[in-house]
Protein backbone atom coordinates (compact mmCIF):
# COMPACT_ATOMS: atom_id res chain seq x y z
CA UNK A 1 0.00 0.00 0.00
CA UNK A 2 1.33 3.34 -0.95
CA UNK A 3 2.73 5.37 2.24
CA UNK A 4 0.47 7.96 3.92
CA UNK A 5 0.59 10.68 6.40
CA UNK A 6 -1.26 12.21 9.03
CA UNK A 7 -0.87 16.48 9.15
CA UNK A 8 -1.05 17.39 12.27
CA UNK A 9 -0.70 21.03 12.23
CA UNK A 10 -2.04 23.08 11.12
CA UNK A 11 -4.89 21.73 11.67
CA UNK A 12 -7.45 20.08 11.63
CA UNK A 13 -5.57 16.78 11.39
CA UNK A 14 -5.43 15.42 7.77
CA UNK A 15 -4.41 12.08 6.22
CA UNK A 16 -2.83 12.27 2.50
CA UNK A 17 -0.48 10.40 0.48
CA UNK A 18 3.45 10.42 1.41
CA UNK A 19 3.81 11.25 -2.44
CA UNK A 20 3.59 14.15 -3.24
CA UNK A 21 3.07 16.03 0.06
CA UNK A 22 6.29 18.51 -0.34
CA UNK A 23 5.44 19.03 -3.99
CA UNK A 24 2.42 20.48 -2.44
CA UNK A 25 4.57 23.43 -1.24
CA UNK A 26 5.01 24.48 -4.29
CA UNK A 27 8.47 26.04 -3.45
CA UNK A 28 9.95 26.75 -6.93
CA UNK A 29 7.25 29.82 -7.22
CA UNK A 30 7.72 31.34 -3.88
CA UNK A 31 11.19 32.75 -4.64
CA UNK A 32 11.98 35.49 -7.02
CA UNK A 33 15.37 36.76 -8.64
CA UNK A 34 14.68 39.46 -6.07
CA UNK A 35 14.01 37.39 -3.04
CA UNK A 36 14.55 33.71 -4.00
CA UNK A 37 13.41 31.49 -1.42
CA UNK A 38 16.50 29.26 0.85
CA UNK A 39 15.66 26.10 1.57
CA UNK A 40 17.58 23.09 3.59
CA UNK A 41 17.00 19.93 4.73
CA UNK A 42 18.29 17.19 7.60
CA UNK A 43 17.40 14.14 9.34
CA UNK A 44 18.33 13.66 12.99
CA UNK A 45 17.29 11.38 15.67
CA UNK A 46 15.35 12.42 19.12
CA UNK A 47 18.56 12.86 20.77
CA UNK A 48 19.97 15.48 17.81
CA UNK A 49 22.37 12.90 15.65
CA UNK A 50 22.76 13.58 11.92
CA UNK A 51 25.64 11.91 11.70
CA UNK A 52 27.80 9.40 13.99
CA UNK A 53 31.62 10.11 14.35
CA UNK A 54 34.23 7.39 15.05
CA UNK A 55 35.33 8.01 18.68
CA UNK A 56 38.90 7.00 17.54
CA UNK A 57 39.34 8.71 14.29
CA UNK A 58 36.90 11.23 14.15
CA UNK A 59 35.36 10.23 10.51
CA UNK A 60 31.81 10.58 10.00
CA UNK A 61 29.12 8.17 9.03
CA UNK A 62 25.52 8.36 8.13
CA UNK A 63 24.26 6.72 11.02
CA UNK A 64 22.05 3.40 9.62
CA UNK A 65 18.45 3.48 10.36
CA UNK A 66 18.10 7.19 10.55
CA UNK A 67 16.85 7.48 7.12
CA UNK A 68 14.18 5.17 5.45
CA UNK A 69 12.18 5.44 2.08
CA UNK A 70 9.75 7.95 3.00
CA UNK A 71 11.91 10.43 4.14
CA UNK A 72 13.64 10.27 1.04
CA UNK A 73 10.77 10.58 -1.41
CA UNK A 74 10.40 14.02 0.14
CA UNK A 75 14.03 15.21 -0.05
CA UNK A 76 14.13 13.48 -3.89
CA UNK A 77 10.56 16.03 -4.29
CA UNK A 78 12.18 19.24 -2.44
CA UNK A 79 15.73 18.56 -4.51
CA UNK A 80 12.78 18.49 -7.94
CA UNK A 81 11.61 22.31 -6.91
CA UNK A 82 15.03 23.81 -6.84
CA UNK A 83 16.45 25.93 -9.72
CA UNK A 84 20.17 25.55 -8.11
CA UNK A 85 21.05 23.39 -5.71
CA UNK A 86 23.47 24.25 -3.10
CA UNK A 87 26.32 22.55 -1.95
CA UNK A 88 29.67 22.28 -0.88
CA UNK A 89 33.23 20.66 -1.35
CA UNK A 90 32.50 18.03 1.49
CA UNK A 91 29.89 16.21 0.07
CA UNK A 92 31.69 16.27 -3.09
CA UNK A 93 34.82 14.58 -1.75
CA UNK A 94 32.40 12.31 0.25
CA UNK A 95 31.09 11.21 -3.43
CA UNK A 96 34.48 10.64 -4.80
CA UNK A 97 35.06 8.24 -2.01
CA UNK A 98 32.27 6.51 -2.37
CA UNK A 99 30.91 7.33 1.03
CA UNK A 100 27.45 9.21 -0.09
CA UNK A 101 25.04 8.21 -3.17
CA UNK A 102 24.97 11.13 -6.05
CA UNK A 103 22.27 12.96 -5.60
CA UNK A 104 23.43 16.13 -8.07
CA UNK A 105 20.55 15.44 -10.42
CA UNK A 106 16.42 15.06 -10.76
CA UNK A 107 15.06 11.62 -11.72
CA UNK A 108 17.45 9.52 -11.58
CA UNK A 109 16.78 7.67 -8.57
CA UNK A 110 13.61 4.44 -8.24
CA UNK A 111 11.26 6.62 -5.60
CA UNK A 112 11.71 10.04 -7.67
CA UNK A 113 11.49 8.99 -11.18
CA UNK A 114 8.11 10.92 -12.24
CA UNK A 115 10.01 14.13 -10.80
CA UNK A 116 12.05 14.49 -13.94
CA UNK A 117 8.17 14.78 -15.80
CA UNK A 118 7.23 16.95 -13.02
CA UNK A 119 9.66 19.51 -13.18
CA UNK A 120 9.20 20.10 -17.01
CA UNK A 121 5.59 20.24 -16.48
CA UNK A 122 6.33 23.24 -14.07
CA UNK A 123 7.95 24.93 -16.50
CA UNK A 124 11.33 24.40 -14.56
CA UNK A 125 15.11 22.96 -16.14
CA UNK A 126 15.71 19.88 -16.84
CA UNK A 127 18.14 19.42 -14.53
CA UNK A 128 19.37 22.15 -11.53
CA UNK A 129 22.21 24.33 -11.88
CA UNK A 130 24.68 23.85 -8.58
CA UNK A 131 26.71 25.77 -6.82
CA UNK A 132 29.76 24.54 -4.45
CA UNK A 133 30.93 26.31 -1.72
CA UNK A 134 34.15 25.67 -0.65
CA UNK A 135 37.22 27.85 1.61
CA UNK A 136 39.48 24.99 0.38
CA UNK A 137 38.60 24.27 -3.36
CA UNK A 138 40.52 21.10 -2.27
CA UNK A 139 37.71 18.97 -4.53
CA UNK A 140 36.91 17.11 -7.95
CA UNK A 141 33.90 17.67 -9.44
CA UNK A 142 32.02 14.68 -10.54
CA UNK A 143 31.56 14.05 -13.99
CA UNK A 144 27.96 13.62 -13.78
CA UNK A 145 27.35 17.66 -13.78
CA UNK A 146 28.44 17.70 -17.34
CA UNK A 147 27.12 15.12 -18.80
CA UNK A 148 23.38 16.03 -17.45
CA UNK A 149 24.36 19.76 -18.89
CA UNK A 150 24.33 21.61 -15.72
CA UNK A 151 25.57 24.63 -15.12
CA UNK A 152 28.03 24.27 -12.63
CA UNK A 153 29.59 27.62 -10.43
CA UNK A 154 31.92 28.10 -7.67
CA UNK A 155 31.59 29.81 -4.54
CA UNK A 156 34.36 30.88 -2.61
CA UNK A 157 35.13 33.85 0.44
CA UNK A 158 37.32 36.60 -1.08
CA UNK A 159 40.52 35.09 1.14
CA UNK A 160 40.31 32.36 -0.87
CA UNK A 161 43.56 29.90 -2.19
CA UNK A 162 44.26 32.51 -5.19
CA UNK A 163 46.25 30.42 -7.32
CA UNK A 164 43.14 27.67 -6.73
CA UNK A 165 40.74 29.90 -7.70
CA UNK A 166 42.73 31.24 -11.12
CA UNK A 167 42.83 28.04 -11.74
CA UNK A 168 39.04 27.01 -11.98
CA UNK A 169 38.71 30.05 -13.74
CA UNK A 170 41.09 28.91 -16.42
CA UNK A 171 39.48 25.69 -16.30
CA UNK A 172 35.94 27.59 -17.77
CA UNK A 173 34.24 27.25 -14.46
CA UNK A 174 32.39 30.42 -13.03
CA UNK A 175 33.47 31.52 -9.75
CA UNK A 176 31.66 33.72 -7.02
CA UNK A 177 33.37 35.60 -4.74
CA UNK A 178 30.91 35.71 -1.59
CA UNK A 179 32.04 36.73 1.62
CA UNK A 180 35.16 38.61 2.76
CA UNK A 181 37.20 36.28 4.47
CA UNK A 182 37.77 32.74 3.81
CA UNK A 183 34.20 31.57 3.85
CA UNK A 184 31.26 31.98 1.95
CA UNK A 185 28.79 34.63 3.30
CA UNK A 186 24.95 33.38 3.30
CA UNK A 187 23.58 36.62 2.36
CA UNK A 188 26.10 37.59 -0.69
CA UNK A 189 26.02 34.52 -2.14
CA UNK A 190 22.07 34.68 -2.62
CA UNK A 191 22.21 38.08 -3.79
CA UNK A 192 24.77 36.62 -6.93
CA UNK A 193 22.18 33.84 -7.24
CA UNK A 194 18.93 35.84 -7.87
CA UNK A 195 20.88 38.13 -9.71
CA UNK A 196 21.61 35.59 -12.55
CA UNK A 197 18.19 34.73 -12.07
CA UNK A 198 17.53 31.52 -10.12
CA UNK A 199 14.14 31.83 -7.87
CA UNK A 200 14.64 28.51 -5.64
CA UNK A 201 17.91 27.32 -4.06
CA UNK A 202 18.57 23.93 -2.23
CA UNK A 203 20.87 23.78 0.26
CA UNK A 204 21.90 20.10 -0.47
CA UNK A 205 24.81 20.29 2.15
CA UNK A 206 25.39 20.40 5.75
CA UNK A 207 25.76 22.41 8.99
CA UNK A 208 28.27 24.91 8.07
CA UNK A 209 26.17 26.01 5.26
CA UNK A 210 22.80 25.89 8.19
CA UNK A 211 24.61 28.52 9.93
CA UNK A 212 26.10 30.71 6.84
CA UNK A 213 22.19 30.96 6.04
CA UNK A 214 20.94 31.87 8.77
CA UNK A 215 23.83 33.90 10.68
CA UNK A 216 22.95 35.77 6.91
CA UNK A 217 19.49 35.79 7.62
CA UNK A 218 18.55 34.31 4.25
CA UNK A 219 17.27 31.02 5.21
CA UNK A 220 13.13 30.86 4.30
CA UNK A 221 12.64 27.53 5.53
CA UNK A 222 14.06 24.53 7.12
CA UNK A 223 12.83 21.21 6.58
CA UNK A 224 13.55 18.96 9.46
CA UNK A 225 12.76 15.18 9.53
CA UNK A 226 13.01 13.81 13.01
CA UNK A 227 13.68 9.80 13.20
CA UNK A 228 11.84 8.32 16.13
CA UNK A 229 14.60 6.83 18.08
CA UNK A 230 18.02 7.49 19.55
CA UNK A 231 21.55 6.85 19.07
CA UNK A 232 23.39 7.76 21.90
CA UNK A 233 27.37 7.19 21.02
CA UNK A 234 30.40 9.28 22.18
CA UNK A 235 30.75 11.47 19.06
CA UNK A 236 28.15 12.71 16.68
CA UNK A 237 27.56 16.21 14.66
CA UNK A 238 24.27 17.68 15.12
CA UNK A 239 22.67 19.91 12.57
CA UNK A 240 24.06 23.12 13.16
CA UNK A 241 28.49 24.06 14.29
CA UNK A 242 30.10 27.32 15.18
CA UNK A 243 29.69 29.54 17.85
CA UNK A 244 25.80 30.23 19.62
CA UNK A 245 23.24 31.58 17.31
CA UNK A 246 21.60 33.77 19.46
CA UNK A 247 18.05 35.04 17.38
CA UNK A 248 19.31 33.78 14.31
CA UNK A 249 18.41 30.26 15.34
CA UNK A 250 14.24 31.21 16.35
CA UNK A 251 12.22 29.42 14.22
CA UNK A 252 8.54 29.14 14.20
CA UNK A 253 7.10 25.85 13.48
CA UNK A 254 5.00 26.00 10.17
CA UNK A 255 3.70 22.22 9.80
CA UNK A 256 4.02 19.03 10.92
CA UNK A 257 3.16 15.30 9.67
CA UNK A 258 3.23 12.15 11.27
CA UNK A 259 3.96 9.01 9.54
CA UNK A 260 3.81 6.22 12.20
CA UNK A 261 5.06 3.52 10.26
CA UNK A 262 8.07 4.93 9.13
CA UNK A 263 8.36 6.31 12.65
CA UNK A 264 9.27 10.07 11.45
CA UNK A 265 7.93 13.20 12.15
CA UNK A 266 8.48 15.38 9.36
CA UNK A 267 8.32 19.27 10.13
CA UNK A 268 9.11 22.23 8.68
CA UNK A 269 10.01 25.74 10.38
CA UNK A 270 10.53 28.99 9.32
CA UNK A 271 13.04 31.70 10.69
CA UNK A 272 11.72 34.23 13.04
CA UNK A 273 12.75 37.49 12.10
CA UNK A 274 14.72 39.50 14.97
N1 LIG B 1 21.41 13.66 8.51
C1 LIG B 1 21.42 14.66 7.64
O1 LIG B 1 20.37 15.15 7.24
C2 LIG B 1 22.71 15.23 7.16
C3 LIG B 1 22.69 16.33 6.31
C4 LIG B 1 23.91 16.88 5.91
C5 LIG B 1 25.08 16.32 6.36
N2 LIG B 1 25.06 15.24 7.16
C6 LIG B 1 26.30 14.64 7.67
O2 LIG B 1 26.89 15.56 8.57
C7 LIG B 1 28.31 15.48 8.45
C8 LIG B 1 28.91 16.87 8.22
O3 LIG B 1 28.28 17.49 7.13
P1 LIG B 1 29.00 17.97 5.80
O4 LIG B 1 30.35 17.37 5.63
O5 LIG B 1 28.00 17.76 4.74
O6 LIG B 1 29.09 19.53 5.98
P2 LIG B 1 29.99 20.57 6.76
O7 LIG B 1 30.83 19.89 7.80
O8 LIG B 1 29.06 21.62 7.22
O9 LIG B 1 30.89 21.19 5.59
C9 LIG B 1 31.82 20.45 4.86
C10 LIG B 1 32.67 21.30 3.94
O10 LIG B 1 31.87 22.15 3.13
C11 LIG B 1 32.55 23.36 2.84
N3 LIG B 1 31.77 24.47 3.37
C12 LIG B 1 30.64 24.39 4.11
N4 LIG B 1 30.19 25.62 4.39
C13 LIG B 1 31.05 26.50 3.82
C14 LIG B 1 31.14 27.92 3.77
N5 LIG B 1 30.23 28.71 4.36
N6 LIG B 1 32.17 28.48 3.09
C15 LIG B 1 33.09 27.70 2.47
N7 LIG B 1 33.07 26.34 2.50
C16 LIG B 1 32.06 25.77 3.17
C17 LIG B 1 33.90 23.25 3.51
O11 LIG B 1 34.75 22.72 2.53
P3 LIG B 1 36.33 23.02 2.44
O12 LIG B 1 36.93 22.14 3.47
O13 LIG B 1 36.67 22.66 1.04
O14 LIG B 1 36.52 24.45 2.70
C18 LIG B 1 33.60 22.24 4.63
O15 LIG B 1 34.75 21.55 5.06
C19 LIG B 1 28.60 14.48 7.33
O16 LIG B 1 28.83 13.23 7.90
C20 LIG B 1 27.31 14.43 6.55
O17 LIG B 1 27.10 13.18 5.91
C21 LIG B 1 23.90 14.69 7.58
Amino acid sequence: MAARLLRLYPGPPEDLPLAGAYLAHGLQALGSPAAPFVYASFVSSLDGRIALLDPATGESRFPPGLSNGSDFRLFLELQAQADCLITHAGYLRDLAAGKLDNVLQIGLHDPGRDLADWRLANGMAPQPAVVVASSSLDFTLPESLARHGQRVMIAVGRAAPAGRVEALRRAGLEVIVAGEGVRVEGAPLVRVLGGRGFRSLYLLAGPRMLETTLRGGVLSRLYLTMAHRLFGGERFQSMIEGSELGDAGRLRMASLYHDADGGQWFTQFEPVCP
